[in-house]
């Protein structure tokens, strides 16, 4: 029985920065962060859309379509928690009607998250085919106004369903995974925006993706030539253009012309959305299903990585037509829906976000109708509410 990804859902907040105008702002070339850093775009979350909001957002897209009954197990994985106790994953599990007998949680190891979400899933559902599971990875990425980090910020949220005889990817049997205990990126409970070592999470990256990858090839018996696209987790698009350079180091031409085109169509959405931790991968491997143009049996490998550290390498095959289960013309319509924000603004709105609105306090949003939001809390708790 093969068992995989059957629906990917993708959502983003309203607003954005355009990269020109933060490196004028910031007194920087734009090609710095055009090409060396590889973004045009970052989307800004402002204080009405947050971990919850963003994930209820990107199920939403596929909801409709799915049998909710069969739903047995909802994991949310977040770096941007909203609560120090009470999973995320309740008030996904509210908002979409689900049944009370799923069974739900939330799971941290920065952006390895939703890795580990769905690896949990694929397990739940081989025991348990008759039932489903959806994964969610939602989180907005935050270094703080003029920080080095800055142009690699971001937001946004992806929900998978997995489920046994999927449309869209089926996962081969195996892993590669490896992990250390180190300090290259973390946030502690006191700070909002992240601490980083960037130059050291680049390089630890990098170590962890060509050991996973060997091993990961030595594992299954395959060549880097077996691949028709390699998808990574991508906290900038550089960084996963790094990795891929890795990947076709010494290949032949027909190997190397596969895999930098197979790039170049899975680093679209996330050079116009920006890091979403989590979901970064799955943001990636949703722009090559939609850009990449790629058969049914194509093999696709995918390498996860979460700070702190722990990588793993893994692979699916796609399904014969995979292509009706995506919707390239919604997705765009969603990034072009966004307002765009002068640097000022977006600082503005930034920072406003840092801060825990006043308890009591109604908050409006000025998404599309139907887009679900954070409404501020009363009585201390969180409040969810649906844009009429
Ligand atoms: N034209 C073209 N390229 C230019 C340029 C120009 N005018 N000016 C500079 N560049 C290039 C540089 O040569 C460099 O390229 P290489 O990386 O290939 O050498 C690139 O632009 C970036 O330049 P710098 O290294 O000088 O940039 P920086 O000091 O401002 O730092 C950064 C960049 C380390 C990515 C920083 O933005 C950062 O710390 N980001 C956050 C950390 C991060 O995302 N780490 C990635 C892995 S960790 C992870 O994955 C965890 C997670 O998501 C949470």
């Amino acid at each position: 029985m093969q068992v995989g990804i059957d629906q990917i859902g993708l959502f983003t907040p309203d607003k954005y920065v355009d990269m020109v105008d933060l490196a004028n702002a910031r007194k920087q070339d734009p090609n710095k962060f055009l090409v060396g850093i590889g973004q045009r775009e970052m989307s800004v979350a402002d204080i009405t859309q947050d971990a919850v909001s963003m994930g209820i957002n990107a199920t939403l897209k596929f909801i409709d379509k799915i049998d909710k009954n069969k739903v047995g197990l909802l994991i949310f994985g977040t770096e941007s928690s909203i609560d120090q106790s009470k999973s995320a994953s309740l008030f996904v599990k509210t908002a979409l009607k689900l049944k009370p007998e799923v069974r739900t949680f939330e799971v941290k190891e920065a952006c390895f998250g939703l890795t580990a979400a769905l690896m949990m899933a694929r397990d739940f559902v081989r025991v348990h085919p008759e039932q489903t599971a959806i994964v969610i990875g939602s989180d907005i990425a935050r270094y703080g106004v003029n920080t080095a980090g800055e142009v690699t910020q971001g937001a946004g949220s992806v929900a998978m369903l997995i489920k046994a005889d999927p449309s869209i990817l089926a996962l081969n049997n195996g892993h590669s995974a490896y992990s250390e205990d180190i300090n290259d990126f973390w946030r502690p409970n006191y700070s909002r925006t992240a601490l980083v070592d960037g130059k050291y999470s680049t390089q630890v990256y990098l170590d962890f993706f060509k050991k996973t990858y060997t091993d990961y090839k030595k594992q299954k018996g395959l060549k880097t030539s077996d691949f028709d696209a390699i998808t990574y987790h991508l906290p900038f698009t550089k960084m996963g253009m790094k990795a891929n350079n890795i990947a076709i180091e010494g290949q032949d031409q027909a190997t190397m012309i596969k895999l930098e085109r197979s790039f170049a169509a899975a680093k679209q959405l996330s050079s116009r959305v920006g890091n979403i931790y989590t979901a970064s991968l799955y943001m990636s491997l949703l722009s090559l299903l939609e850009n990449g143009e790629l058969p049914a049996g194509s093999l696709i490998g995918l390498f996860s990585y979460g700070s702190g550290a722990m990588a793993e390498f893994y692979s699916g095959k796609l399904v014969e037509g995979y292509e009706k289960q995506i919707d390239p013309t919604a997705d765009q319509a969603m990034l072009d829906r966004r307002k765009k924000l002068t640097v000022k603004q977006y600082e503005d709105v930034f920072n406003t976000a840092l801060l825990d609105p006043e308890d009591g306090l109604e908050l409006t949003s000025d998404d599309e109708v139907g887009t679900w939001y954070f409404a501020g809390t009363k009585d201390h708790i969180r409040q969810y509410r649906v844009k009429e």
